[in-house]
């Protein structure tokens, strides 16, 4: 068990990083200071910014680190295109955006993959054609050059680098990080401003939140270096800020991800924790601690933040597939990663593959199953099954290098039935590498997987990317229809499909 922070660790790091649990020394922006502008209402600038040079480094010397090497590396400016090639048919009925979130470091230098700063790049879809491609920065106070936090100049809930995922609630579309506010843009991609619930989120909000299907409410979590660690929102189906439940972790543990069933919230408390030691070599003061145990915890949605704890093999989890209940029982899947980031958080040398853990309320015990040897991330399910038990899952299968795992090395998406136990994949071919996939139902659907799998798919030979779309239901046929983009986009994390408003 590990001790929580001493308080000298806390004074320190609450000095050099607010009250968020993740760090930004190092983000792609200016924190040294700049002119000072509003940060709210701003809409973007198209136009050239500062492109990479070939000698950026982390620290201006050195090697170039991965996360700036080839399609990791960020492209130098804004482009729109509106004369798209289509290769195949579109679906008619698909009317939306979809938009990708990731890193791209302005000044062609981060510390870290996961600090750069954020751009979105989005495909806007009607009635069979692809109107628009655009990519802009998100326009947050970093990227404009104001300096860490607006009294003292460190870093605060109100620096981020927006650069992780998406979310749609209510009507409000945002952009999310993981140790800030989130950031509240528009699907035209342009920015609006910092978001906090009017006025009722003081903390951060983490990268995942989790609606429920039947009650139209979300959930998300935002996690901390000081107890009680990690804090449980609630949000309703019109957007108002509910509730907030604290949940005691043994320690100050990086919690990435977030389930959500009918009765319980899934909490993860997991052996990658905050430790001040990896600032001197990466912006992110997080580290794998053999002696912190590994747990899965169960929080009433209902209760005071009293949670059933449940052991497992320790293991780092960023991603889950879903989890569900059943009688007694929750059921948790995601990508187990064994064991990481041991002398600091530089490398993601892992072999994530596919687990279930399940969770047995009545003896207590958590029994852990591989549901298959291939690596694979960034799993999902259909948002309409949240918290229900799904048949079908999806994920990148990620692929091997001589340094490691890289996600950006994958070249095939998978499909998991979960009731046949079948797993298929769907290769993109060589020298063709995916990110992400995004399951976009089919509207008036009538199975679970009637809709299509969206994904960015950077071609290495022509060095750019195209939109691809491919039949769920028929998973291994050939593309629907792939969507060729005037550039290439940047492996980044999470995207999401936004259908246009009524
Ligand atoms: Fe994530």
């Amino acid at each position: 068990m590990v001790a929580p922070m001493t308080e000298r660790d806390r004074r320190g790091f609450l000095k050099v990083s607010g009250v968020a649990g993740f760090g930004l020394l190092g983000c792609g922006g200016n924190p040294a200071g700049g002119t000072p502008s509003p940060d709210a209402g701003a809409t973007t600038d198209t136009g050239a910014v500062d492109a990479p040079g070939p000698e950026a480094t982390p620290d201006g010397g050195g090697a170039t680190p991965w996360w700036l090497q080839g399609n990791y590396g960020p492209v130098a400016d804004e482009l729109e295109a509106t004369s798209l090639e289509v290769l195949g048919a579109l679906p008619p009925e698909l009317d939306g955006v979809y938009l990708r979130n990731g890193p791209n470091p302005r000044s062609g230098r981060s510390g870290h993959w996961f600090v750069g700063d954020g751009m979105l790049h989005g495909v806007r879809l009607q009635g069979g054609r692809a109107l628009w491609y655009r990519n802009r920065y998100l326009q947050t106070s970093l990227y404009r050059g104001m300096p860490f936090g607006r009294s003292g100049g460190f870093p605060d809930v109100r620096d981020t680098a927006g650069n992780t995922a998406l979310a749609l609630h209510a009507g409000r579309l945002l952009a999310l990080y993981e140790a800030s506010l989130p950031l509240e843009v528009r699907a035209d991609l342009s920015t609006v401003g910092l978001y906090d619930f009017a006025g009722m989120l003081e903390g951060p909000m983490s990268a995942h939140p989790k609606s429920d299907p039947a009650t139209g409410e979300l959930f998300f979590h935002g996690y901390g270096v000081v107890p009680p660690y990690v804090k449980v929102h609630r949000v309703d189906a019109q957007g108002r800020h509910q509730r907030v439940t604290n949940v005691m972790t043994r320690g100050a543990t990086m919690v990435h991800e977030f389930q959500l069933t009918p009765r319980w919230m899934v909490v993860l408390d997991l052996p990658i924790v905050f430790d001040l030691g990896t600032l001197a070599r990466s912006p992110l003061p997080y580290r794998w601690r053999d002696d912190y145990p590994a747990r899965v915890g169960l929080v009433p949605r209902e209760g005071d933040g009293s949670a059933r704890w449940f052991d497992i093999e320790p293991c780092y989890i960023f991603h889950t597939f879903n989890a569900f209940e059943e009688g007694e029982r929750v059921v948790l899947e995601g990508c187990r990663h064994p064991r990481l980031w041991v002398d600091g958080p530089d490398l993601l040398a892992s072999e994530p593959m596919p687990h279930r853990w399940t969770l047995d309320l009545s003896t207590g015990r958590a029994q852990e199953q591989r549901l298959t040897d291939q690596l694979a991330e960034f799993p999902q399910v259909a948002s309409a099954v949240r918290g229900r038990p799904h048949r079908y899952g999806y994920a990148l299968n990620v692929g091997r290098s001589p340094d490691g795992v890289h996600l950006g090395d994958a070249r095939a998406y998978l499909k998991h039935d979960r009731v046949m136990d079948r797993w298929t994949r769907h290769d993109l071919g060589e020298g063709r590498q995916p990110d992400e996939p995004t399951f976009v139902p089919r509207p008036g659907g009538r199975s679970e997987d009637d809709g299509w799998i969206f994904g960015f798919v950077y071609d290495r030979a022509g060095d750019r990317s195209e939109l691809v779309v491919l039949d769920a239901m028929n998973f291994t046929a050939p593309a629907v229809a792939r969507v060729r983009l005037p550039r290439r986009v940047p492996h980044g994390f999470h995207g999401l499909w936004v259908p246009a408003m009524a």
